[in-house]
């Protein structure tokens, strides 16, 4: 009889071993876990993995763990977990750093759950409504911060797309879209109060940044609750899919997608993949699905259904209850598994569960609710160790020590699984120090941190972020100011004044002879000695000096500084050793000016540095010619007076005949392009081309660009030689965007963002932040140590959290300027398509200027942008790589053949091909200014046609 029970016993001891092995994983297995873990991991950095790694590393753009100098009153949402929150949260920051929270728990029923995407929301935004009012904070737009506990791409903090719906949700219509978006039409639709939804934000950062706020060396947020995830601050340089190279972001890694590629399937059980197939989301999630709190109870349930049926548990009988899915919920789970209850109390716990068994079979289940929690912890063990381990070697550190933040009701309401999960990550990561931080707050908290951050960068850059909408719109406010500026009527009144240059047709080929070019008016004043000479085929050769320019001259009378040109001059023609001769000049000069003819500049308004008395209202080519007669040491004849984006226009169309727009983006911006001459009322003639020059740096002069304009603009302006004048100018061109960055960051430190409220003599110093540290800021290697540099030599220590901020203060400036130029482009783009009467734009763009050269992402932005507001294009942008000095001289070279041609009828030149010529010459059809030629190579046979006009 004995023998009987007892080899009863000991099949029952044997078959339940049998079901509970699999989940009893050896070292070896963990070890194997571990390993593969890393692998997704990395895999899932990899840009070429995005679509299909399993293990996602979404990247959160959250850059820093608080800093303590997070303040302000913020409302949070806490969704995706157990409960759904709503909270107000109050920052105080300082030394009396303090945060103090109020919170409400609501339901959501499970229909709404899955439901459909607008019945969510709109239930959301219901309990916000009902929190607001129970507050009584209803009228404020406060910022608001939303813990989404679910995979979100995000492209920045305040959007995030989500992936796929996890846990216990699977609402309709949400999977690809923005729930930033979502959350904000259901705020709309009810109407009844507005909040800036300023953050989206993972669980696992919002615990990694509740924890961070205590202790600075948390940099892991761990979740294991009715999910499993984890985050963690990766190396920017390791972020393939992010810009940049320099300091950190979180990654949120979404774990529990690991082993859906089938990668862990060695491990799983038919339990597991029981549960899978009755899941909301089967095949996905395997990971979280063996090791959170929303599956263990399942996995239990399964196993429990099958000792039933082997007549191991319950007198083989399966009862209603245990057919119930859910039955088992974390927290039971938990109880059972407490050693401080006896076994009486887990049998009145399973009776409470509709399981009425001996005390027996309440052992039976205890144990294999041991099994199950035990593998979720050494499983979630593993995965941490592979992270914990990636972060060591990433580093170069023979030991880590490090925080990691945790939070979730397995983790804190489970009798073993913390002291698992830790002896596990002891066993697997041996070289690593880690200290388990229990989040007290849950993720509100940090959500609500990382909204403050977020919240006070966003309130001085957000009226600098231009959309797309907005570009397009100053798009058609610049194609009608250019519409104005070339009307006879309206343009006395334009802001920009579209001035007629005179020239009407790029290089053709046949230009040749001995040119002296000035260029004055950009970074340098250059004079170069341009000989083009024509052999075989066209070649230029050029020699360049640079001339400084004081500033006292810059600003002195006009006489002091046409004399100092004239001197410079005549050194130049001394060490040329060609003062003997009469060469022609062609006079870059970089500034508005009026022109009835080639060779006269009625000097319209000094810009940028310059502010000579004595020179606006009048020629320029004639104060230079007074000044170099006055010194009788040498002679020269000015031809051409060029404005610096006709020079461009004109070097580059020696290289590119389609080139038929220049554009400066330097110390100053503006651009010319070829327009059809009967668009131009100013100038008689309806036939042909003739390059204007827009002077679109006055764009906004008369107020059309108030509503894009910043407080920073404007105080940019005050302090500017011009004040009210160049607007446009003033928000794009290099001469302003450092003293823009100084001054944003001057406020932000003001109001203790940045630098702990640190202002140095040196910050606020004018001028002392410069477009070329905005360039070296930029850059995506050693960005952010120049940052540190350059900021150090202002006299601030900035910390690492304090240079990622200048350095986004720096992005979001300079992409401003690219994307306004992209729109203003982006007009005489539409302009040149409409002309052409062609569906599709085909041109080249010849651009130069320091900002444009010298920053290193500007082009690209700028390229992109205008590809994006002007789709129907393609458009080449050709660099202008010598200046405008040699375009200033093929425009000289044809003057002066010009001149030679007909002499004593200099008056009136106009460069180009005269219609009248044209129709005689019987080129019918081709554009004035070009023909078949491709390439470098000019056929000598070229005609150039000149033409005098009245
Ligand atoms: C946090 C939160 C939750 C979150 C949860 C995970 O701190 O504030 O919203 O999702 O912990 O735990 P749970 O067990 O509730 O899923
Ligand atoms: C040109 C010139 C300059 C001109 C400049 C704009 O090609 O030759 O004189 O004004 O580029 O650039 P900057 O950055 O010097 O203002
Ligand atoms: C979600 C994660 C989340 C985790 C913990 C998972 O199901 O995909 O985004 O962090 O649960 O709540
Ligand atoms: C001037 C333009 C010039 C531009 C780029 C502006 O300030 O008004 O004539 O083309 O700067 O140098």
């Amino acid at each position: 009889m004995v023998t009987a029970v007892a080899r009863r016993l000991a099949e029952r001891r044997r078959r339940l071993d049998a079901v509970l092995a699999p989940f009893r994983l050896s070292p070896h297995a963990l070890r194997q876990v571990k390993g593969k873990m890393r692998r997704e991991l990395e895999r899932g950095l990899r840009r070429d993995m995005q679509g299909t790694a399993t293990v996602k590393m979404l990247p959160t753009y959250v850059c820093g763990t608080p800093d303590g100098t997070e303040r302000g009153k913020f409302l949070a949402l806490d969704l995706g977990g157990t409960n759904f929150r709503v909270l107000l949260v109050k920052i105080r920051s300082g030394r009396r750093k303090s945060v103090r929270m109020y919170n409400k728990i609501f339901a959501i029923p499970l229909e709404i759950m899955q439901g459909t995407g607008e019945e969510l929301f709109d239930h959301i935004v219901q309990c916000i409504a009902e929190f607001l009012e129970y507050m009584g904070i209803k009228g404020a737009r406060l910022p608001l911060g939303f813990t989404f506990s679910f995979p979100c791409r995000q492209a920045s903090i305040d959007k995030g797309t989500l992936v796929g719906w996890t846990k216990g949700f699977k609402a309709t219509d949400c999977e690809g879209e923005d729930v930033v978006d979502m959350l904000r039409e259901a705020i709309k639709r009810r109407n009844e109060f507005d909040l800036d939804i300023v953050a989206v934000v993972n669980d696992t950062v919002g615990t990694m940044m509740t924890c961070g706020y205590e202790d600075p060396k948390c940099e892991i947020g761990l979740i294991a609750g009715t999910g499993s995830n984890v985050c963690y601050m990766e190396d920017m340089k390791n972020i393939e899919a992010v810009e940049g190279n320099e300091g950190k972001m979180c990654i949120n890694t979404e774990w529990g997608g690991f082993g859906d590629n089938g990668c862990i399937d060695d491990i799983r059980t038919e339990y597991d993949r029981e549960v899978d197939e009755g899941s909301l989301n089967p095949g996905k999630q395997r990971y979280e699905k063996m090791t959170s709190g929303m599956y263990l109870g399942e996995i239990v349930r399964q196993i429990v259904i099958d000792l039933t049926t082997q007549g191991l548990l319950f007198r083989g009988q399966i009862s209603e209850s245990l057919r119930k899915r859910g039955i088992f919920e974390t927290k039971f789970l938990s109880q059972i598994e407490s050693d401080r209850l006896a076994l009486l109390q887990v049998r009145r716990i399973l009776q409470q569960l509709g399981l009425d068994g001996t005390c027996e079979d309440s052992i039976v289940v205890k144990e294999v609710c041991g099994a199950v929690s035990t593998r979720a912890a050494r499983l979630c063990g593993a995965g941490l160790a592979a992270l914990l381990d990636k972060r060591r070697e990433d580093q170069g550190m023979q030991r880590l020590e490090v925080t990691v933040g945790v939070d979730g009701t397995l983790y804190k309401l489970h009798p073993h699984f913390s002291r698992v999960l830790r002896e596990t990550v002891q066993e697997l990561a041996p070289q690593c120090d880690v200290t388990f931080m229990l989040s007290e707050d849950g993720s509100g908290k940090g959500a609500a941190l990382i909204t403050a951050v977020a919240k006070r960068l966003r309130q001085y850059l957000y009226a600098m972020r231009l959309s797309d909408e907005t570009l397009l719109d100053v798009m058609a406010r610049f194609r009608r100011e250019m519409k104005n500026g070339l009307s006879r009527d309206f343009n006395p009144t334009a802001t920009v004044k579209m001035l007629p240059t005179f020239v009407r047709s790029i290089p053709d080929g046949s230009e040749k002879g001995d040119f002296i070019a000035l260029d004055l008016g950009g970074s340098y004043f250059r004079i170069l000695r341009v000989k083009v000479s024509h052999e075989k085929r066209q070649t230029v050769q050029m020699e360049t000096e640079i001339y400084n320019t004081p500033e006292d001259i810059m600003h002195g009378s006009g006489t002091r500084l046409f004399d100092h040109v004239a001197e410079c001059l005549g050194d130049f023609m001394e060490k040329q050793q060609i003062k003997d001769k009469k060469l022609p000049v062609g006079f870059t000069f970089s500034f508005p000016c009026r022109q009835s003819k080639l060779d006269e500049g009625i000097l319209i308004t000094w810009t940028k540095r310059f502010k000579a008395s004595g020179v606006e209202g009048a020629d320029v080519v004639r104060l230079l010619s007074r000044a170099i007669k006055k010194r009788g040491d040498y002679d020269a004849d000015i031809m051409a007076v060029v404005n610096d984006t006709v020079g461009t226009m004109m070097t580059c169309g020696f290289d590119d005949q389609r080139c038929e727009v220049g554009l400066i983006i330097g110390t100053g911006t503006n651009a010319c392009y070829m327009e059809e001459l009967r668009h131009i009322e100013l100038v008689e003639g309806d036939e042909g081309r003739m390059c204007v020059n827009t002077e679109w740096g006055a764009f906004g002069d008369d107020g059309s660009l108030e509503d894009i304009r910043t407080e920073f603009d404007r105080e940019i302006d005050r302090g500017s030689l011009n004040p009210g004048k160049q607007l446009f100018e003033k928000m794009v061109s290099g001469l302003y965007m450092g003293e823009l960055v100084r001054l944003i960051l001057v406020k932000m430190a003001k109001e203790g963002l940045l630098f702990e409220g640190r202002i140095t003599p040196e910050l606020l110093t004018k001028g002392k932040f410069e477009t070329k540290h905005v360039s070296a800021i930029e850059k995506s290697k050693e960005g952010l140590s120049k940052a540190k540099e350059i900021l150090t030599r202002l006299g601030v220590e900035p910390s690492h959290e304090d240079c990622v901020a200048v350095q986004h203060v720096c992005t979001i400036v300079s992409f401003r300027s690219a994307n306004l130029v992209a729109a203003t482009l982006g007009a005489i783009l539409c302009q040149l398509r409409d002309n052409k009467g062609v569906g599709r734009l085909r041109t080249t763009v010849g651009v130069d200027g320091s900002l444009y050269k010298m920053h290193p992402q500007y082009a690209r932005r700028l390229h992109k942008t205008t590809r994006r507001l002007v789709p129907d294009s393609d458009v080449r942008f050709l660099l202008s790589e010598s200046g405008s000095g040699k375009g200033a001289a093929m425009v000289t070279a044809v003057a002066y053949r010009l001149a030679e041609q007909h002499p004593g009828q200099s008056h009136r030149v106009v460069l180009g091909e005269s219609p009248k010529e044209r129709e005689a010459g019987g080129e019918e059809g081709e554009t004035p200014h070009l023909g078949g030629f491709q390439g470098g190579d000019l056929p000598s046979d070229r005609r150039v046609t000149l033409a005098m006009l009245g």
